[in-house]
């Protein structure tokens, strides 16, 4: 800032850093801004770390990584550049300098940074700017996502194929590129999503995207039209609306976030009304799935449902696997993104896989996605982010609706996913009447959902004393086993990724196979035994562990009088949580134990949100 700067770039700074303010939760690692003075006045740029830089008269923003950058980086320095950072960004705007010096200045700068881009491997969210090129802009993108915002879209017209045209006087608008909407939602909820391998290019008053594509032939390029579509998101769902973190904001929306996932999908109602000539008696309660209507027969008659992911969507699939078996009675198989491309294992056409992505950006689940489409499979996503790189590149999917997640560590798309996975479930179980009794109850049971996560939510005030209790421990272990090892795994998770506590999800079945080694009095445990079909088999592991003089926090159901009498005998803590069908219980479960984590992480000082070392999206694998 300084005193020349005029008013409107004065709200152009302010736009930028509220802009990036909001997108601090992905766990971007730098920051900077540029300015672009009048187009009398060439381009001024500070220089900043890590991921952008400025260099001569370029201005490269980057968002990704560049893999062959060494190769890039010793190839210009053997033709004279000089390099001042380490970052794989660099090699951009250096790249744009030799290009445009060795064609000695006869490119436009759309064909500039196409010619740049084609040395480039990796994935890249890219704009540039150049004191050579005043007043324009160009921005392309593959395997990184990339929205431009507009505001006054009415002014700012598509070009189709003649070059630049000056606005009619009097034309304003504004427009806004990012990774993520959130950093311009406030200003315009009008947008374009960017697909691979387009090219932006604004310049004043229009704007042109053009798209690169490789054929038999080499690679063409040409003008394309995107969609403006609407973004449905409010300013208020990335504020903190009152608390003091957002994922205590986001564990606290769980009652309306699941009833999102369900609007309109789920059926309740018991009874058909009176004279209701679409009334089907074998269907009374239906679960609609927009996105998969057309493909339920086709899933069904599958091989196998494969179910792909990462961190806690990939323990969300964990939770449902059992529900997927059950009801769908098709093999359902789990892989970690990475672990599936790291074996490349094997994937056919008739499988169906489903990759379930909070971001729907996730690089692994993405490249998952590119290898089981390779073999032909029937792709599904499940996704929170409308318009996401995994939503746009499946051939069918549900998104979950949760709402806008920014705390780092899940919890509101958890429970929703497993919510959104159970749908599915029930979707795919539709023509069996020999199970619709088990349906109409899970049915039911998600009717009462939300007001039971309400009444979970009363245990803040205990999960925060029980949290003082722990704040000095060094360890934590989570037993669980049937629906409530994801719930395990999940709870350990977060402990370690907020709390930075030592923290391990153990399979109560393997407990004698090595953590009963562990055991002793100091080490505490919490033990998950809510009644399902696993209740005697947990209790027994309860009295275990107690003989044996363990620390224990048990998670069991309100009313559960056994678990109160060997608690009472044995010692250890209870957490009481209401009870549901077992499928769901996993859903009411994780609550006090997300409650947990969070209180942990403030007692011990660490950042609720963003705890270190961690991206909320992590779009490089
Ligand atoms: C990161 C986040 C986790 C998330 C995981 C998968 O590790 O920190 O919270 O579970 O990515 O993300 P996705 O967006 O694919 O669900």
């Amino acid at each position: 800032y300084n005193y020349r700067v005029s008013r409107d770039r004065r709200a152009i700074l302010e736009y930028l850093f509220t802009g990036l303010r909001r997108l601090e939760y992905r766990g971007y690692d730098s920051a900077g801004i540029s300015f672009d003075s009048d187009p009398v006045q060439p381009l001024n740029g500070t220089s900043f770390s890590e991921n952008g830089t400025v260099e001569h008269k370029f201005v490269v923003v980057h968002n990704g990584i560049i893999t062959n950058y060494k190769a890039l980086k010793d190839f210009l320095i053997k033709r004279g550049e000089v390099f001042i950072s380490d970052t794989d960004t660099e090699v951009i705007p250096k790249l744009c300098n030799y290009v445009y010096k060795s064609t000695q200045e006869k490119l436009s700068f759309n064909e500039l940074v196409l010619e740049v881009i084609s040395k480039l491997e990796g994935a890249y969210g890219l704009l540039f700017k150049s004191a050579y090129f005043p007043g324009e802009l160009v921005a392309c993108k593959r395997g990184s996502p990339l929205l431009l915002g507009i505001k006054e879209a009415e002014a700012l017209r598509p070009l189709q194929s003649s070059p630049m045209r000056r606005p009619n006087p009097g034309d304003s608008f504004e427009a806004f590129i990012a990774s993520d909407a959130s950093a311009f939602v406030e200003h315009t909820k009008q947008m374009i999503v960017l697909e691979d391998n387009d090219l932006l290019h604004l310049a004043r008053g229009t704007y042109a995207i053009y798209n690169v594509s490789k054929d038999e032939s080499g690679a063409a390029y040409g003008s394309v039209s995107r969609a403006l579509s609407t973004l449905d998101m409010e300013v208020n769902s990335i504020m903190k609306g009152g608390y003091d973190h957002y994922m205590q904001k986001e564990i606290n929306e769980q009652p309306d976030s699941v009833l999102q996932t369900m609007r309109g999908r789920v059926k309740f109602d018991r009874e058909p009304k009176a004279m209701d000539p679409s009334w089907d008696p074998y269907h009374e309660k239906r679960i609609t799935l927009g996105g998969l209507v057309d493909r339920i027969s086709t899933i069904r008659s599958g091989r196998r449902v494969m179910f792909v992911a990462c961190g806690t969507s990939y323990h969300a699939c964990l939770a449902c696997r059992q529900t997927m078996e059950e009801l769908a009675e098709l093999p359902v198989s789990l892989e970690l993104a990475s672990d599936l491309l790291d074996r490349r294992a094997p994937i056919f056409r008739d499988d169906m896989c489903v990759f379930v992505s909070q971001s729907g950006e996730t690089a692994d689940t993405l490249k998952a996605l590119e290898y089981a489409k390779e073999r032909g499979a029937l792709c599904i996503g499940v996704t929170n982010t409308v318009g996401s790189a995994i939503a746009r590149s499946t051939h069918c999917g549900v998104h979950i609706n949760a709402g806008c997640e920014i705390g780092v560590a899940s919890t509101k798309a958890y429970t929703s996913q497993m919510v959104a996975l159970t749908m599915m479930a029930l979707a795919l179980s539709e023509d069996s009447i020999r199970l619709r009794p088990k349906r109409n109850g899970i049915i039911d049971a998600l009717g009462v959902l939300p007001d039971q996560i309400r009444e979970v939510l009363k245990l803040d005030a205990e999960m925060l004393s029980l949290a003082e209790q722990l704040k000095e421990e060094q360890s934590l272990l989570v037993f669980g086993r049937g629906y409530n090892y994801a719930t395990a795994l999940e709870a350990a998770l977060k402990v370690k990724e907020v709390a930075l506590m030592h923290s391990e999800g153990i399979l109560a079945g393997e407990m004698k196979h090595g953590p009963l080694a562990l055991v002793d009095e100091l080490l505490p445990i919490i033990v998950i035994a809510t009644k399902d079909r696993m209740y005697q088999k947990m209790l027994s592991v309860v009295q275990q562990l107690l003989a044996r003089g363990a620390r224990l926090i048990i998670l069991c159901n309100s009313g559960d009088s056994e678990m109160e009498e060997v608690c009472a005998t044995g010692g250890g803590r209870l957490i009481r949580v209401p009870e549901t069908v077992e499928c769901l219980q996993p859903i009411i479960n994780i609550v006090p134990l997300q409650l947990l984590s969070y209180h942990l992480t403030v007692l011990r000082g660490f950042n609720v949100d963003q705890p270190r070392n961690l991206a909320k999206s992590v779009t490089v694998s």
